[in-house]
C-alpha cells in the first residue's frame, strides 16, 4: 500500500502546546514529513496561533487582531512557550520537514508569499518544501496571483464539489478535507482532477488504516507517531 504523508497538525499538538516551537520540535523528533501551522497577520508579521481569540491557548485575553506584537509575544502559549512568528517556525524546521502554512486571517497571503520567497531566494529552500492552505478562497487567490510556483491547498469541511472549479482555475496542488467528507467517491473525484488528498484531523489508528485503504495521500494528526509507526 502507498506511503501516507504525515502532517503534524499544529505541530505534534497531542504532545506539546499547539502551534509552538516545542510542538514543531516534537513533530520533527517523531519524524513527521510536514508541519502544519496556523497564521494571522499582526502589525506586518505572521504569528502562529489557531484561534482568533487568545483565551483557549494562552494566558492572554482578547482578539489576536487587536493585540500588539509585544503583548502577543509576552504571553504564555503553554509550558512557558511563546507564540512564535512564522519566521521562527521556518528557522526551527530548517529544512527538516515541509511546512504547511494555513492562512487564518485577512492580509496573510502577501506576508506568507514574501517569507517563502525570501527562504527560497536567500536560504535556497525549494517551493516543494511549502504548501499554503486556507479556507479563504480570497487569500488563496492572492497567493496564486503573487506567485505561480507556490503549492496551494484548498481546505474544505463540507461535501461540495465547487472546490474543483477553484482548484482548476488557480492550479491548486491539494485538497485538505475534513475527515467526515473523505469518502471513496470524494477521494476518487479529487484524484481524477490531479489533486493530492490530505485529510484532517485523524487521531485514531482505525481511521488511519481506513483512510490509507481508501487511497488518501496524507493525514493531519496530533500524534505523528501513529502514522510513522504504521
Ligand atoms: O489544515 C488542516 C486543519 O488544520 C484545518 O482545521 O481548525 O485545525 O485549522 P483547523
Ligand atoms: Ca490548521
Amino acid at each position: 500500500m502507498k506511503e501516507l504523508i504525515c502532517f503534524a497538525h499544529r505541530g505534534a499538538s497531542g504532545h506539546e502546546p499547539e502551534n509552538t516551537l516545542a510542538a514543531v520540535e516534537k513533530a520533527i523528533a517523531l519524524r513527521a514529513d510536514w508541519i502544519e501551522v496556523d497564521v494571522y497577520a499582526v502589525a506586518g508579521e505572521l504569528i502562529v496561533i489557531h484561534d482568533e481569540r487568545l483565551e483557549r491557548t494562552t494566558n492572554g485575553a482578547g482578539y489576536v487582531r487587536d493585540a500588539s506584537l509585544s503583548y502577543l509575544r509576552s504571553l504564555d502559549a503553554g509550558k512557558g512557550q511563546r507564540i512564535p512568528t512564522l519566521r521562527e517556525v521556518f528557522d526551527s524546521v530548517d529544512g527538516r520537514a515541509g511546512i504547511n502554512v494555513e492562512l487564518k486571517g485577512p492580509k496573510t497571503a502577501g506576508l506568507a508569499v514574501s517569507l517563502i520567497e525570501e527562504y527560497v531566494r536567500e536560504r535556497l529552500w525549494n517551493y516543494e518544501q511549502f504548501i499554503v492552505s486556507s479556507f479563504s478562497r480570497r487569500q488563496l487567490r492572492k497567493v496564486r496571483k503573487l506567485n505561480p510556483q507556490i503549492r496551494l491547498g484548498i481546505l474544505i469541511d463540507r461535501p461540495r464539489r465547487r472546490y474543483a472549479i477553484f482548484a482548476r482555475r488557480y492550479h491548486a496542488y491539494s485538497v485538505h478535507a475534513q475527515i467526515n467528507i473523505a469518502s471513496a467517491r470524494f477521494i476518487a473525484h479529487a484524484h481524477e482532477r490531479g489533486l493530492k488528498v490530505f485529510v484532517y484531523t485523524v487521531n485514531s489508528p482505525e481511521d488511519i488504516d481506513r483512510l490509507r485503504a481508501l487511497g488518501v495521500d496524507g493525514i493531519f494528526t496530533d500524534f505523528p507517531e501513529l502514522i510513522v509507526s504504521r
